[in-house]
Parts: C-alpha cells; structure tokens; sequence
C-alpha cells in the first residue's frame, strides 16, 4: 500500500545504474520500529514521473527486515565480537594513521562531537575519544549498545540506525562508519550517505571502513554474522560525492593473516562549506 510519508530524505542527483528522476528523489525515512514499507514523493509532480519504478526501488530501499535481521545478527554475537576485536587497533597501524588524520581535521574545524556510527563494542569511538574529540556512539544493536557502555562507561552510546538518525541537521563535526556500512544493502546506502550529510556541519570529515573489491558494482561476500558487502573504492567514492562529499584522502592495505583476506579500505570525505564546491 503506497502512503504519503512522515518524513522524506532528499537525495540530490541520479544513483549510478538507476533512471535519473529529474533532480530529486525521494526515500522514506525508515527506523527499526517502523511497521511497514511506506512510500511516496512528497510533490505530486515527482509522484506522476516515478511512477512503478520509484514504488520498487523505494520497497527495496527501505525494507525494514534488512535492519531487524542486522540488529539481531549482532545482539547474538555482540559478545563474541567484543572479545575478538575491542583491542585490534593495537595491531592496525594503519588505521591509527587514518584516525589520527581524521582527528586533526575535526579539531581544526572545530564544527561539533563525532559520531561513531556502527559503533559495535565502543572501542574505536574511545580511541578518537583519547586522542581528543568528543564523541559518542550509534549502534543498531542493543547488545553492543550495552557492552559499549559497560566498557566505557565514561561515553554515551546510543541505539540507532544510519538510515534515519535521530539527530539535528549539521549538528557534527565528524562522523565515523567503521566496517559498519558493509552491511547496509547497496541500494540502500545511498539513504545513509544522505543522513551523514545532513547532521554533519559544513566542513566537517567522514571517515568510512570497508572490504575493497575490484568490480565496479558491490559484491555480496561471506561474511559469518550477516549479509555484507564489498566495494570498489571509486564506486563507493563515487556514491558519497553523489550524496554532495567531496574526496579528502583514502588508504588501501593489505590483509594482515588472520584477517578476512580482501583488501581493507578508509575513505575520508568532508561535506563541503557550500554544496557542490570543492571547499
Ligand atoms: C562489523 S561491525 C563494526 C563495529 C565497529 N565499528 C568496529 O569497527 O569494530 C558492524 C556494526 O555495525 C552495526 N550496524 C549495522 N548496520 C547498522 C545500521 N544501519 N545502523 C547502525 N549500526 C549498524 C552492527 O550492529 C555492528 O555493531
């Protein structure tokens, strides 16, 4: 059944491989709780030109089920998980560099706290912590929620999800997605791209985790919690500057042994002061 929506995401531009919509289109805001699929575009003008296509692709976009099944994937492993990688940025030197890096523009710009979305156990949201921002953590699952603060008690920790966060626009001067956007469904990260940029600042960075692939469409890999997937870095680079980023810096390394054996990548982009500048 198709409804007027509650609340709509704009998202500027065309998605790659999809139908160009005019200027706009529109994605219902969907949370965890919401009960069901509902669609359409906020002007009757955009309702006429989306037609039959828009209704698919938006019930894919915004399928509920992805983020019910994710959430309780991660509530049965959270502390498993927690005890496998809460300490694994000791032996990733190059993911400290990216941080650091990250971490000093934020404090140059000065712009708000830094979200770590996907915050999983917290401990990557208390190493930016130490190296002194202010941050706290969003994670779809309650469990890793609850470890999350058990563990550092001192932070805040919220359950949440990067399709629809409960946050005002441009409130942040950072955000952080650490291995956290691999589980989203390709056609729907562009909603998430689109809510990063509205509750960051102008001048503020993201900084996003994620498993390299060489083809240029994403690619569903085995991954032992969840459905995850993997990206080219320029067409995941290409996805964040349609969501208005522009590209800061992105490092690829390869796999240590005892890691999943892709190339693991950071992407750091910054909104821009004005939209479409390169500034
Ligand atoms: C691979 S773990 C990464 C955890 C942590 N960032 C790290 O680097 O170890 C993925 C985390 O993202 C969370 N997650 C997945 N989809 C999410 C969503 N839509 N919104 C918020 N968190 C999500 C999961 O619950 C899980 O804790």
């Amino acid at each position: 059944m198709l409804e007027w929506p509650r609340s709509v995401v704009w998202v500027p531009g065309s998605l790659s491989g999809m139908p160009t919509l005019g200027s706009d289109v529109t994605f219902v805001r969907v949370t965890a709780e919401t009960p069901q699929v509902t669609v359409g575009p906020a002007h009757p003008v955009h309702r006429r030109a989306l037609g039959h296509w828009q209704r698919t692709m938006v019930s894919a976009v915004t399928d509920p089920s992805v983020l019910r099944d994710t959430r309780a994937a991660y509530d049965a492993v959270a502390p498993l998980y927690a005890e496998l990688f809460s300490n694994v940025l000791e032996a990733l030197p190059m993911e400290r560099v990216m941080l650091a890096a990250f971490a000093e523009l934020v404090q140059a710009h000065g712009a708000g706290p830094v979200a770590d979305i996907g915050c999983g156990p917290g401990h990557v949201t208390a190493h930016v912590h130490a190296l002194g921002l202010t941050t706290f953590g969003i994670d779809l699952s309650s469990e890793m929620v609850a470890l999350a603060r058990r563990a550092h008690p001192d932070l805040r920790f919220d359950e949440g999800s990067m399709t629809a966060l409960d946050l005002a626009d441009g409130v942040l001067g950072g955000i952080l997605a650490f291995y956290s956007i691999i589980h989203t469904p390709p056609q729907q990260l562009p909603v998430a791209f689109t809510e990063f940029q509205r509750v960051l600042a102008p001048g503020g960075h993201l900084l996003l985790g994620f498993f390299a692939g060489d083809d240029a469409l994403p690619q569903e890999f085995d991954h032992k919690v969840t459905p995850a997937y993997r990206w080219s870095p320029d067409s995941l680079t290409e996805l964040v500057r349609q969501a208005g980023f522009v590209e800061v810096a992105r490092m690829l390394r390869e796999p240590h042994e005892n890691e999943r054996q892709f190339q693991h990548g950071q992407l750091l982009v910054r909104k821009p002061h004005k939209p479409g500048s390169p500034r």
